[in-house]
């Protein structure tokens, strides 16, 4: 973990963001996963594929991104001129460790004839190795681009594989990777909750295991699950993914009831992603005074990895640069 040593007490943490901010020319981008207090004060908030574009469009010259490793990665990919900053470079995902690029490469040899359409939550090396990135928000619209009859490697996220499997009646090769934090839900608390608050829906991320999809009313990314949280017409929702996504939930939508899918015992606060809550007010604030942790990505490796990104900007309709698509 990247240690504070720094004493920051008498600074105004908040003002010095606001300087450093113009100062910089810098744009702060968030995930809708990170702590109130930050995304107070980010300039966008968003999903994987939204943070991806906005990377890619900014004037900014300094990107402050306030997420995990593989999208601050993903933003220095399309914006190789831009600084990008990551608050905490140990913020990273238990997807990006469960696919090891020497056992991807592997596992794709195995399997010349499958083309791999890969999840966000990835390293660069396996992006590299990729033919299509897909974000929650996007493998559907790309999913539906891809002939029948065309073999495929689903990684790393074997639930979200799985779910869009089952959609599409379409047999693929997962990888067997899984999100921490949507594992820890549990159906049993899910069924005494759903059964306290009779006609409250379920929102539930593609993340989570097929027994907590069963119980949902919607399924999709987390712009998904807020704009469906903005429509539904009750007054109580049941949250299926990372409860950070709740703050704006309710700033939005002040007179309606917002409640966390609980984990195991009822009320644990196993479904906070531990990675992004590495990163805190303080350490933006260090990031944007010193210009580092940075995010560094040699040049053949960038370009490598941002073939499989532009092909996802383009099949899923931001486009920013052509891909063909075909078996490797
Ligand atoms: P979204 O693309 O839906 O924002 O999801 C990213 C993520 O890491 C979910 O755990
Ligand atoms: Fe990775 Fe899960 Fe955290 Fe998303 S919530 S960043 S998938 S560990």
């Amino acid at each position: 973990m990247t240690v504070q040593t720094e004493n920051l007490s008498g600074i105004d943490i908040r003002a010095e963001i606001e300087r450093l901010r113009k100062e910089r020319n810098a744009i702060i981008l968030a995930h809708y996963y990170q702590s109130p207090e930050i995304q107070d004060l980010a300039d966008y908030i968003g999903d994987s594929l939204e943070l991806s574009k906005k990377a890619a469009a900014t004037d900014a010259e300094v990107i402050a991104f306030c997420g995990v490793k593989f999208m601050a990665e993903t933003a220095k990919i399309l914006a190789p001129e831009k600084i990008v900053v990551l608050p905490d470079l140990d913020a990273g995902c238990s997807l990006e460790d469960s696919c090891p690029p020497e056992k991807f490469k592997a596992f794709r040899e195995a399997h010349p004839d499958h083309i791999a359409l890969t999840y966000i939550n990835c390293s660069t090396e396996v992006k590299a190795l990729s033919d299509v990135i897909v974000t929650s928000s996007s493998a559907e619209t790309i999913l539906a681009q891809i002939p029948p009859e065309q073999k495929i490697i689903f990684g790393p996220d074997r639930h979200l594989g799985g779910y869009l499997a089952r959609k599409f009646n379409r047999d693929m090769l997962l990888w067997p990777g899984v999100c921490i934090v949507h594992e820890a839900f549990s159906e049993t608390e899910l069924i005494k909750l759903k059964a306290q608050h009779p006609g409250a829906p379920v929102a539930a991320h593609p993340e989570c295991p097929p027994h907590i999809i069963d119980h949902a009313d919607y399924v999709g990314s987390t712009s998904g699950i807020l704009k469906f949280a903005k429509e539904f017409p009750g007054d109580t929702l049941i949250v299926a993914t990372e409860p950070h996504i709740i703050h704006q939930m309710e700033l939005a939508l002040p007179g309606k009831t917002f409640i966390g899918a609980p984990g195991a015992d009822g009320q644990c606060s196993c479904n906070i992603c531990p990675y992004m809550a590495l990163n805190t007010l303080e350490k933006l604030y260090l990031a944007l005074r010193d210009l580092k942790p940075q995010i560094h990505i040699e040049e053949g490796l960038r370009l490598a990895a941002k073939k499989s990104l532009d092909r996802m900007l383009d099949m899923a309709g931001g486009t920013v640069g052509k891909g063909d698509l075909g078996a490797r």
